[in-house]
């Protein structure tokens, strides 16, 4: 029986998050860390078998008239709701075997559910030669995630697609690529994982309350991803550290930072990286900081002296790929 496979990179957030998803622009880039997906049809009627063991769901199975009905285990509603978006727009009554698999864990905020959903639509356009474009699998990705989290700028469903480092703004109206050949970052993982709903929420909050402080705050993030877009293209690496720093700066303000996060920020700094922030929604998760390669060494260990673990990444990695045919 046919079978495809696909992966998707993960994302960090260079600049911009939380204003991102009222529609200011934001830039992300692809980290070379991926989500595998194998879809296949199988000699059934009527199912959806899912197997991802990464997140514990092991040989489950669903009736597709009752996709998206019921209790659904946390680990599955992605891919159950990426089958049934892609059902109800592309109409079918095969039986299909969902696998996936990971090269990072679900805690990093890496984007794994983004990616995932990516993979799935992906692999159904492929396995029912569809072929759709970046668009239709953009905005099918995007209203799975939408469906299932209610909030969300769409920023991690464009990196997994396009991959590279992107400028995102209007939830997907605007996608550019950012041309760089390499950015020296030192991601570090705080141990604890954010739950990103939350702290929309709790900025939104913040938004009722004080409008013009949370407004004032997206405008000069906007100015900041503007300016650093430039300096990006340009290398010019230590303007863009100072941008990190003032953005880093904003989302304090926002009151999405840690404690955590702060000690590994500020261990970075001292350590001379030209400018560190948190990446994603705060609250946990990672930082990154970027510094010159012969200091890397230095920043490491200062982050890992306050409790925070490097990961060892690439950024600007490959979107989404057919992995066989
Ligand atoms: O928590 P993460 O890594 O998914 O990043 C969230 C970034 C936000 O701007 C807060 C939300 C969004 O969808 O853009």
């Amino acid at each position: 029986m046919k079978k495809i496979a696909v992966s998707a990179p993960g994302k960090l957030m260079l600049l911009g998050e939380h204003s991102v998803v009222y529609g200011h622009p934001c830039i992300v880039t692809a980290v070379d860390q991926r989500m595998f997906c194998k879809a296949e049809f199988i000699e059934r009627k009527d199912l959806l078998q899912i197997n991802a063991p990464e997140v514990d769901v092991y040989n489950y199975a669903k009736s597709m008239n009752e996709l998206g009905k019921g209790l659904v285990p946390k680990g599955a509603k992605f891919v159950e709701i990426a089958i049934k978006n892609f059902r109800d727009a592309h109409l079918f009554e095969d039986s299909i075997r969902i696998t996936t698999s990971s090269d990072f864990s679900a805690n990093f905020g890496f984007g794994s559910s983004s990616a995932a959903t990516v993979c799935v639509i992906k692999a159904l356009s492929e396995l029912f030669e569809l072929h759709l474009s970046n668009k239709q699998l953009f905005d099918l990705s995007f209203k799975t995630v939408l469906d299932i989290q209610g909030t969300g700028s769409g920023f991690d469903v464009a990196a997994a697609i396009y991959g590279g480092t992107i400028y995102f703004k209007n939830k997907g109206e605007v996608i550019e690529n950012v041309k760089i050949d390499h950015l020296p970052l030192v991601v570090g993982y705080s141990g604890i994982k954010a739950d990103t709903v939350t702290l929309i929420k709790q900025v939104a909050k913040l938004g009722i309350q004080k409008p013009e402080l949370v407004e004032k705050i997206f405008f000069e993030i906007d100015g900041l991803v503007e300016k650093g877009k430039v300096a990006l293209e340009k290398k010019d690496f230590d303007s863009f550290g100072k941008f990190m720093n003032q953005n880093q700066h904003l989302l304090s303000q926002l009151g999405v930072c840690i404690e955590k996060l702060d000690a590994m920020i500020d261990a970075a700094i001292r350590a001379g990286a030209y400018g560190a922030k948190l990446s994603g929604a705060g609250g946990g998760d990672c930082i990154i900081a970027l510094c010159a390669k012969n200091n890397e060494q230095k920043v490491k260990k200062e982050i890992e002296k306050v409790g925070g673990e490097i990961l060892d990444v690439t950024i600007h990695a490959e979107g989404v790929r057919i992995e066989n045919s």
